[in-house]
């Protein structure tokens, strides 16, 4: 979390919030994405049986941190904002990997959700903006293949 402080932020309004999920909290985090991964499955045995893997799962991560922005009721602050701890987001990953670690950066509709929220602890002028999940690597998967730069680069003289 030191490296993520330092990320670029105009202002310096210090817009993010780390909260550092414990086992039973991850459970709940989980518990509140089977939920809604549960909704789109008919058969109700599989549905419970999704709810409680999910949640399983969360609960046995070795560390997650949910990554928060404290709302500015300024559109340009907030932007500035939510840029600034997706840049802290990007600091933790370089550093877990600096420390030999993984990560894997989650988000989604659930991050708005009510049950997680409450599992993550933000406050009600917070939002969540990233999970990230830090671990060792089981393995280091090949890159994906990606364009070269100049492929999205315009020279305008
Ligand atoms: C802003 C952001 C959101 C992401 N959200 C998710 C997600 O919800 N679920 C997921 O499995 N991966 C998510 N990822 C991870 C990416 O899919 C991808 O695996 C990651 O950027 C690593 O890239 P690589 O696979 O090329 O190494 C997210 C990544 C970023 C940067």
């Amino acid at each position: 979390m030191a490296a993520a402080t330092l990320a670029p932020n105009h202002r310096l309004t210090q817009p993010w919030r780390f909260y550092v999920l414990g086992p039973e909290a991850r459970h709940a985090y989980g518990l509140a994405l089977g939920v809604r991964k549960a909704r789109k499955i008919e058969d109700a045995q599989a549905g419970a049986a999704m709810r409680e893997t999910v949640a399983e799962e969360h609960r046995a991560l070795p560390c997650m941190i949910a990554v928060a922005v404290v709302d500015n009721e300024n559109p340009e602050i907030r932007e500035e904002d939510y840029a600034a701890a997706m840049m802290a987001v990007q600091n933790i990953a370089l550093t877990a990997v600096e420390l030999g670690l993984g990560t894997h950066i989650k988000t989604g509709g659930v991050m708005g959700d009510a049950a997680a929220r409450a599992a993550a602890g933000v406050k009600d002028n917070e939002r969540i903006v990233a999970i990230v999940n830090v671990g060792e690597p089981a393995d280091v998967p090949p890159p994906k293949k990606r364009e070269s730069a100049p492929a999205f680069t315009t020279w305008i003289p």
